[in-house]
């Protein structure tokens, strides 16, 4: 069905007369001056675009609910949503992708800056112009048979100081849907566009044109894949995947590669971070942004619902942060995303029940499982799986049959707002009190850590590691590397990256810095078993961290930072024993020291760019471990 036809569909059932404004229908619908000379660029640039990959028609997009509703009726008539049981589930949608497009593809994706030094080692990279030419290879003719959309969005509210603008141009409409409820989709983005304001150019195509006659597939992609960023000119061409980050390129893509390389060249930085808010039972609010890998609870941290009682938290973000010194030495902080796109495997009922609450409708879910009453399922959801699914291949299941039902990087999409324990200004930006960086080990990092300085705080930024989990392709569990969380997310060299944040630091006055610590949720004991609660448990790691700042506990120094103090920790209410609390804070000189020549290993692929600061702060860990 056409979007024409759909829309005379709706006209016939809600009174709605037009179908989804073209762009000479949209612009002079209140907004920009056609003749501006930013808008024309914005137009030449669309137009060239459609010249290259030849749509059947361009629809510029206003994330409007018509449009929305429009567009989910396109897909589910497509077969390419199916339409959740509004009983259970309002307003709600599955979409199953191809097997082969499920996470995202660092191994093809690229940061093409001019110099190679500039990517850094840590990135793929090519020369901007070899590059161009191959895109414009595949791109060639690749939405034929399609439809383009043109997606104006603002990451932060629209005019926000720390907001920036982006414009994609997608011929996914499931991306189109999900851009919808991740950013601030709106024809006011054109106004500030018009006014000169600058933007980031995003080309998205799955690579599946339609010959005549040729009959679409539920998920369009192709097995060739390109993730491309052009730092310099500030874009982003993705092709062949219509998959989470891959796809939705206000995301990874220019909210944390584009945007690391906009913050290094104005001071600030774009992080792969949640935000939370504290409220102590004194009604102190306190702002702490926390950078762990994907998939290793972010979003169940940004949603915590603290066990230790008079204690809140509030949810400002639970993926990317944007942060900014200000005038008055304190770093600011905004959640630049309007939704989260979150990991669905794991969130229930006792891990995360404020997820499980937000998405009571309203919810794109990718690759979970479906229930016979259509409703949808996925392993952690409840302790007790359905009798029979439908799994996330579109296969007949039961708990007997010996694989997930749901894919393990199978995804919800849910706009923010909707979580219940949202702030209720949780679009503007808050001063931050702590970084936390953190993430899966099973063995040597402590449960807590403090840093005893900024620089300290870099370096154990510089040398998080964690198990590898499904949300890249990869083998999970083995041990990688992730400075800052952003092993696949910065946008230049990682090693200026740590300089960068450095430089930052300065700006901030020393006594109103955030206050850095390292988290270790993931601890294990020698028979496998977690040593740590986690989840609304971690709200005491929390306390004991607003009770340092506030200046009311004091801390043990060991080789590796600060920590509790015996009896700070309060474990009032939980079964953490005394061998396991020893456990959880054990510090193994040997094993550290195995670890800081693994990280002089992987210092030594940056070369001289490592900052002496980082190289300074290797050579005190190594003496303070060996003098320990
Ligand atoms: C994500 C990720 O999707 O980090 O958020 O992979
Ligand atoms: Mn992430």
């Amino acid at each position: 069905m056409s979007i024409a036809e759909i829309s005379r569909e709706t006209e016939t059932t809600t009174g709605h007369a037009e179908a989804i404004a073209p762009r000479e229908t949209l612009i002079p619908n209140g907004t920009p001056d056609a003749a501006s000379a930013p808008l024309q660029a914005l137009r030449d640039w669309v137009d060239s675009i459609a010249a290259l990959t030849q749509p059947d028609a361009v629809v510029w997009c206003n994330g409007s609910r018509r449009e929305s509703d429009l567009l989910t009726k396109q897909m589910v008539a497509e077969g390419k949503l199916i339409k959740l049981n509004p009983e259970w589930r309002p307003n709600s949608y599955l979409a199953r992708s191809a097997p082969s497009d499920v996470a995202r593809v660092e191994a093809r994706t690229f940061i093409c800056s001019e110099s190679e030094e500039d990517a850094g080692p840590t990135n793929n990279w090519q020369a901007p112009d070899s590059m161009r030419e191959e895109l414009d290879g595949v791109f060639a003719g690749s939405m034929r048979g399609r439809t383009m959309y043109v997606v104006p969005f603002s990451m932060g509210r629209v005019g926000g100081p720390l907001s920036q603008l982006g414009v994609q141009i997608t011929d996914s409409v499931y991306a189109v849907l999900s851009m919808g409820i991740m950013t601030r989709t709106s024809d006011a983005v054109l106004d500030l566009i018009a006014d000169g304001e600058s933007w980031v150019k995003a080309v998205h195509s799955v690579g599946a044109p339609l010959g005549t006659g040729d009959e679409d597939v539920a998920w369009p992609c192709n097995d060739t894949k390109y993730i491309v960023q052009f730092p310099e000119s500030r874009e982003v061409w993705s092709f062949g995947s219509g998959y989470g980050g891959n796809a939705l390129l206000a995301k990874k893509c220019f909210a944390l590669r584009i945007a690391s390389v906009i913050g290094r060249d104005e001071g600030w930085l774009a992080e792969h971070m949640l935000l939370v808010r504290i409220i102590s039972p004194e009604g102190k609010k306190y702002h702490v942004a926390a950078a762990f890998p994907s998939a290793c609870g972010k979003t169940n941290l940004a949603m915590l619902r603290p066990t230790v009682p008079g204690w809140r938290v509030e949810t400002l973000g639970d993926d990317i942060v944007w942060l900014r010194p200000g005038e008055d030495g304190r770093m600011w902080a905004i959640n630049p995303e309007a939704g989260f796109f979150g990991v669905a495997p794991g969130t229930g009922e006792t891990t995360n029940v404020t997820a499980v609450e937000t998405l009571w409708g309203n919810t794109i879910f990718t690759n979970v499982a479906l229930r016979d009453d259509g409703d949808v399922w996925w392993e952690g959801l409840t302790e007790k799986a359905p009798a029979h699914l439908v799994d996330w291949q579109g296969n007949d299941w039961t708990p007997d049959s010996g694989r997930p039902a749901a894919h393990p990087n199978s995804r919800f999409t849910v706009a923010a707002a909707q979580c219940p324990q949202i702030a209720e200004d949780w679009e503007e930006a808050v001063p931050l009190d702590a970084i936390l960086f953190g993430g899966r080990r099973a063995t040597n990092v402590p449960l807590v850590v403090e840093a005893t300085d900024w620089s300290h705080g870099v370096f154990m930024g510089a040398t998080i590691s964690s198990e590898k989990t499904a949300a890249a392709e990869g083998t999970v569990g083995e041990l990688r590397r992730d400075p800052f969380a952003m092993l696949p997310f910065c946008g230049y060299n990682m090693a200026d990256y740590w300089g960068h944040w450095l430089t930052v630091g300065e700006k901030l006055r020393f006594d109103r810095a955030p206050r850095i610590f390292q988290v270790n949720w993931f601890r294990k004991d020698d028979d496998g078993s977690f040593l740590w609660p986690g989840f609304g448990d971690n709200s005491r790691v929390l306390e004991w961290i607003v009770r340092r700042i506030e200046g009311r506990v004091s801390a043990k120094e060991t080789p590796v930072g600060r920590i509790p103090l015996a009896g700070d920790l309060n474990l009032d209410g939980t079964d953490v024993t005394e061998d396991a609390l020893e456990k959880l804070f054990a510090i193994d000189p040997g094993s550290w020291l195995a670890e800081a020549d693994l990280t002089e290993e992987f210092f030594a692929q940056f070369g001289k760019k490592v900052p002496p600061a980082m190289n300074s702060e290797l050579a005190s860990l190594r003496y303070r471990l060996r003098t320990s």
